[in-house]
């Protein structure tokens, strides 16, 4: 999940796209690589403990498996961050390969026969710093959550162009999985208008699906848990709920034309 803005939806995407895929029985884990660890919290772990986070994975100090921690969703783990992560970038700069740490450790881990995941997601911090950029070459594929708001497309090419170089350069398989409008407001103008443009730029790599703005969606992550547990019967739990569906379809799509 990724955008340098913050506050356009990135980690409420990553918890809720996850436990709304837990609940299909897909296994899913969830990276906080954001030091400042909203993803943690919001499942009800605590950023404020410093043991065997994301950061003690990047910084050798722990193998990745046992970083691995339970949520209280079944079928859903995580990874945690605390602000000790925003270290990382000065402690490695003598590092060559720091770019590929993050998918260096991955990989091994999806190598080994404890990895049962269907899906890892990361969930970015709201920069194109070094963690960003460990993200892009670590993943397959990228969604961009949108804030349906004035501005939401600035900032887009400073985004494309990093993910075109880190492509071109290190990550050759690399795509944009899709991008998923957020905060949509169906009695402001303003929306309908970043929808037309963004569908206009990004064609059909624009979900369907849109999330509204839906005051539950952002009382959910002070009680440490998912909107779908929340209150599984408002309209961002069922957003949400379309969202995984449009995102598993996209699998058929992808499958049937191979
Ligand atoms: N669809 C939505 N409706 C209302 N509030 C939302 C919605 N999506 C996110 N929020 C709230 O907006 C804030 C920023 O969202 P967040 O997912 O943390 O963004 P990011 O990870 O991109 O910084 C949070 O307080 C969150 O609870
Ligand atoms: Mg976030």
């Amino acid at each position: 999940m990724i955008n340098q803005k913050g506050g356009v939806g990135k980690t409420t995407t990553v918890i809720n796209l996850a436990t709304a895929l837990s609940y299909k029985n897909k296994k899913i884990l969830v990276i906080d690589l954001d030091p400042q660890g909203n993803a943690t919290t919001g499942f009800g772990l605590s950023n404020a403990d410093d043991n065997k986070t994301i950061y003690d994975v990047l910084n050798g100090n722990s193998n990745f498996e046992e970083a691995i921690k339970d949520t209280k969703i079944k079928n859903l783990k995580i990874v945690s961050s605390n602000v000790d992560l925003s270290g990382l970038e000065v402690e490695t700069a003598n590092e060559e390969r720091r770019a590929f740490l993050l998918k260096d450790k991955i990989e091994n881990f999806m190598k080994s026969e404890k990895n049962d995941f269907s899906y890892i997601f990361i969930d970015c911090p709201p920069s194109l710093s070094l963690l960003t950029v460990m993200s892009l070459v670590a993943a397959k594929s990228l969604v961009v959550p949108l804030q349906a708001e004035f501005f939401a497309l600035e900032g887009l090419s400073q985004l494309i162009k990093t993910i075109d170089r880190v492509k071109e350069k290190l990550n050759p398989d690399l795509s944009i999985r899709g991008v998923l409008l957020t905060m949509y407001d169906k009695r402001n103008k303003l929306s309908s208008e970043v929808d037309l443009e963004a569908r206009n730029f990004f064609k059909n790599k624009v979900y369907k699906t849109v999330i509204p703005r839906n005051v539950r969606l952002s009382e959910a992550p002070s009680h440490g848990t998912p909107v779908l547990i929340y209150d599984k019967n408002c309209t961002g739990s069922k957003s949400y709920l379309s969202f995984a569906d449009e995102f598993i379809e996209q699998e058929n799509v992808m499958e049937s034309a191979a």
